[in-house]
């Protein structure tokens, strides 16, 4: 049996990148699917994010596994739509076991050429909009005594970054409320980890070398930080890892770091 049958996942970001591998990989272990994305342009940071049309095509290839898929198109800053997408979810599936705050954006810049834009856009969709979806979906799953939260958070939530300070401090923040829901949501069964990337082969990637005028390979070999032999690891990679930590073999996992760094961190 599918190890997520009868399960519900809700993922932020879930257009592209790591939210939509990580949507693919829950349903094709049976769990339903609630995925919520900006699905527009933003004004900051100026790459493309994910669309309507990804938000589609998610949801037939989930369904093609035999799942159901709901999508929503909304910002994690607004609170109306990440309430209505969480009622909408919990009125179909009657449930939402596990919350991928994943919606995330980066952007280059040293700290003291940084708009208000910039730091604001970076702070509120990162880390605000981690918790503004997070306090929609708790009272459920402490009404169910049972729930798990990943945050993806990014190797910039453990170490410093020139040129991505607001990005490294978004990052970070995610780490320190990953810790403390832990302690708030034990006592009801609900278990909070964090996950921690190098640098990951997504449309971000891609977005953020273009508007450096760089090819994303050119990216990864600047900041060269991997051990392993290769230049960033694959939207799968994590996806697999969000698996691992919302599946009953980690049952005594919380608040933990989980990192994905080719040794990066290492150095
Ligand atoms: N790509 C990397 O190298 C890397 C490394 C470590 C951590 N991360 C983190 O992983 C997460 C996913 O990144 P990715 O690489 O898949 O990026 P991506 O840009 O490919 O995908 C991010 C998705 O989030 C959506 N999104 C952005 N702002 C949103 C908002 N305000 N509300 C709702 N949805 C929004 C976008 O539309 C897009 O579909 C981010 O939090 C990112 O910071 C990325």
């Amino acid at each position: 049996m599918p190890e997520f049958k009868g399960r519900v996942a809700f993922i932020t970001g879930a257009a592209h990148g790591q939210g939509r591998a990580t949507a693919l990989a829950f349903a094709r272990e049976g769990a339903d699917i609630a995925a919520f994305d900006v699905a527009r342009p933003l004004g900051y940071p100026g790459y493309a994010m994910g669309s309507s049309d990804d938000l589609q095509s998610l949801a037939e290839a989930c369904r093609q596994t035999g799942v159901d898929c709901l999508t929503f198109a909304g910002d994690v800053r607004d609170d109306t739509a990440v309430s209505q997408a969480v009622e909408a979810t919990a009125a179909r599936f009657g449930r939402i076991d596990v919350l991928f705050n994943n919606a995330g954006i980066c952007g280059y810049g040293l700290a003291h050429e940084l708009t208000e834009e910039a730091w604001d856009s970076m702070l509120d969709i990162n880390l605000k909009g981690a918790w503004m979806v997070a306090r929609r979906i708790i009272p459920l799953m402490m009404q169910q005594r049972s729930g798990v939260i990943i945050n993806n958070s990014s190797v910039a939530g453990l170490r410093g970054m020139g040129r991505l300070s607001h990005y490294a401090a978004s990052k970070w923040g995610l780490t320190g409320l990953t810790k403390s829901w832990a302690i708030e949501l034990a006592p009801f069964g609900i278990r909070v980890n964090s996950i921690h990337p190098t640098g990951v082969n997504t449309p971000m990637n891609d977005g953020l070398a273009a508007l450096e005028g760089l090819t994303p390979r050119q990216i990864a070999e600047r900041s060269a930080g991997n051990l392993l032999p290769v230049p960033w690891i694959e939207p799968e990679d994590v996806a697999h890892a969000v698996l691992y930590l919302a599946s009953d073999r980690a049952r005594y996992m919380t608040g933990a770091p989980l990192v994905l760094d080719a040794g990066l961190l290492s150095r």
